[in-house]
């Protein structure tokens, strides 16, 4: 079995004595640890443990937004990408059947094309859409369908919907009468019968002639919080577990776009949502290893969706915005500093939009949209992963330009794609000189990497910038290599990694995973905390891991010791202590990287502890463990009762939170 390279913290230095018996090791060992709970070291920011979310791995198109249809509007550069016509072809008359061909609308800005449907033999045409790698269809559950159709020519009176499953067997339908010559809106009901990972939707029509369509929409009706316009319950509900401090939208290099051109534009994502101009993925053609060219960006999910989702879920809206250079790994194209306006007036319209009163211009837009109350939004990040002096030239006139408006307003900053080296220094450098107030750090790297880098904080400077762990994961073979796997080394080292990122809660302010989800068949990047296929979901052990942290945040940072040294590593131990106020608990987070076990005891300084406590463990005993949708909770946290008298057991390999009771 796999064991752990050991980390370059030497593993002696607190270890005793194991003995074998028969085969199995028994830790004899034990460690105490002080935990100072006479004073505060620091108060624990609300955002302490967030959420970054990115549409690549299909997160939002084809995942977290619930709308079933790819290509709903025939928008893709092929228009007709993901819709069949199994009985036409384009170089006949088709007699038999008929056939939909693209038009483009002439006047109309942000919706280019519809299909108009030439049916000549209506027992024959069909129209077939397989959604995002098939449609996934739950028994009983009902579909709102809608589309735009304006008839033009002959008699085509009504359209029928079958959903279909994998066989082609008829699981639900509905059908509409057409009335009208011009573009009208209609809705329908599809009910299943059946449960269908990759059905389809077969749209066929009574009687021969023209019809326009656009907009063929299908959504389940239960979504989160039961939304038209929804997003999907399930993973929804996986974000609202993780108790998340803040929600990072909309990237990633996503914000940042290949080109300029194809940057993210927060503007175009709001309103109508017929009226939201699609745009290609930039994940689509990133990877030649995983090319994924049928993925485009509906902004289904806008803006205005991702805040009312982070007001959902209770978290702080962290909107990141392009700062005027588009992905440095691709084109890296540069907007000249004397045309940045329109980039900088999009960052204060945005916070005008969250938080401008309904007479404001962006108010009320966000008024219009139902929803009158700020989403209150304090914090707005420049920029993604930018890197070099281009990157703090720009920065500097977004920094000025916000503060003079907004000076409440918090600006995150970014030091680049790696955690080390040239560009890293360079931007921490200049951002430091310049005051930022939170700066945003990457890291990608092996697990090893993360075991070893737990003091990573420990010496940074206490008056300096606040930190933003933006983007990290283990990466089990190497930087979003396609083997990469959500495996139990890589969660534990980010465990063992995190109590670093917690016993520095002075200085590290806002923390998140990423990525954050992936469609099992459609991803680009691997890992990801989050997997997902047409109908279910699960979380992965580096999930349980930020979940077992984000709902054990705390309110105090306490230290912890043992003897009188941080534990970062020693005797293959890693900890990290809080205090939560309002239930008077003492949390201690020790993580085991050992493959043996290990007893801790406490010391607690400044207050009575009881004799009871609960020990939350997350564990195996297979380092190349995974969860999957077959095997959701393979590893997953089990909350045990247990007595602290003669001392705590830490399993091997295991991430331990033990909530000690205050006694008055
Ligand atoms: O998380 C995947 C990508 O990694 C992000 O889009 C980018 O910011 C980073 O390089």
């Amino acid at each position: 079995m796999k064991t752990l390279k050991s980390s370059r913290i030497k593993t002696t230095l607190l270890s005793g004595m194991f003995c074998c018996f028969s085969g199995f090791i028994t830790a004899q060992s034990s460690t105490t640890l002080e935990v100072d709970a006479s004073k505060t070291v620091a108060e624990i920011a609300p955002t302490m443990y967030g959420i970054f979310f990115e549409d690549i791995n299909f997160a939002a198109d084809g995942g977290l937004y619930a709308e079933l249809i790819k290509n709903r509007s025939f928008e893709f550069d092929n228009p007709l990408m993901g819709w069949d016509q199994p009985n036409s072809d384009r170089h006949s008359y088709n007699k038999e059947s008929g056939i939909a061909v693209p038009v483009k609308y002439s006047k109309q800005q942000n919706n280019h094309n519809f299909i108009r449907v030439e049916v000549k033999d209506a027992n024959g045409y069909k129209l077939i859409n397989k959604g995002y790698r098939g449609i996934g269809i739950h028994k009983d559950e009902h579909y709102r369908l809608s589309f735009l159709a304006s008839k033009k020519s002959g008699e085509i009176s009504q359209i029928h919907f079958k959903l279909l499953d994998e066989a082609g067997k008829l699981i639900g339908s509905s059908s509409v009468s057409l009335s009208s010559g011009n573009w009208k809106k209609y809705q329908t009901k599809l009910t299943a019968s059946t449960t269908v990972e990759k059905a389809g939707l077969e749209i066929t029509f009574s009687g021969q002639g023209e019809i326009d369509l656009d907009m063929i929409s299908m959504f389940p009706e239960n979504t989160w919080n039961n939304r038209e316009n929804g997003m999907r319950e399930d993973l929804v509900q996986l974000l609202a577990d993780m108790n998340p401090g803040f929600l990072r939208f909309p990237g990633g290099c996503i914000v940042e776009g290949r080109t300029l051109a194809e940057r993210y534009q927060w503007k175009k994502t709001v309103g109508p949502v017929v009226g939201r101009e699609i745009l290609i993925n930039r994940w689509n053609t990133e990877f030649s290893h995983r090319l994924t060219p049928d993925y485009y960006q509906s902004f289904g999910i806008g803006f205005f969706e991702y805040f009312r989702l982070a007001e959902d879920i209770g978290a702080t809206p962290l909107p990141i915005l392009s700062c005027g250079i588009a992905c440095q790994f691709n084109t890296g194209e540069l907007v000249p500093m004397d045309q940045l306006d329109p980039y900088v007036q999009d960052a204060l319209d945005l916070i005008e939009f969250a938080n401008g009163s309904v007479d404001t211009p962006w108010g009320k837009v966000r008024a219009d949209m139902g929803h009158p109350e700020s989403f209150d939004l304090k914090y707005i990040g420049v920029g993604n992963e930018q890197w070099g002096p281009d990157y703090i030239e720009r920065y500097k006139v977004f920094n000025d330009a916000i503060k003079k408006q907004y000076p409440d307003i918090i600006i995150v900053s970014g030091s680049g794609p790696f955690p080390e080296g040239d560009y890293f220094e360079y931007g921490m450098e200049q951002l430091n000189k310049l005051g930022a107030e939170i700066i945003d750090e990457h890291y990608y790297k092996s697990p090893e990497w993360f075991r070893e880098n737990a003091d990573r904080y420990d010496s940074y400077n206490r008056n300096g910038p606040k930190i933003f762990a933006g983007e990290y994961a283990a990466q089990s073979v190497a930087i979003a290599s396609p083997q990469n796997e959500n495996n139990w080394e890589c969660a534990l080292s980010e465990a063992a990694f995190m109590t670093g990122l917690e016993r520095n809660a002075d200085v590290v302010q806002l923390t998140s995973y990423a990525p954050l989800m992936a469609h099992t068949e459609a991803w680009q990047w691997t890992p990801d905390l989050i997997w997902f296929d047409n109908l279910s979901s699960y979380g992965t052990p580096n999930y349980y891991v930020q979940k077992m942290f984000a709902t054990n945040r705390g309110s105090d940072l306490l230290k912890v010791s043992a003897n009188g040294e941080k534990l970062i590593g020693q005797n293959e131990l890693y900890a990290s202590a809080v205090k939560e106020a309002s239930t008077s608990e003492i949390i201690v987070k020790v993580v085991n990287t050992a493959s043996i076990a290990k007893t801790i005891n406490f010391n607690i300084k400044g207050v009575n502890i009881g004799k009871k406590a609960d020990q939350i463990v997350l564990t195996s005993d297979d380092l190349g463990a995974v969860n999957s949708i077959d095997k959701p909770k393979n590893i997953a946290p089990v909350t045990k009762n247990i007595s602290v008298n003669k001392g705590v057991e830490l399993a091997p390999y295991s991430v331990n939170v033990i909530k000690l009771r205050i006694e008055k």
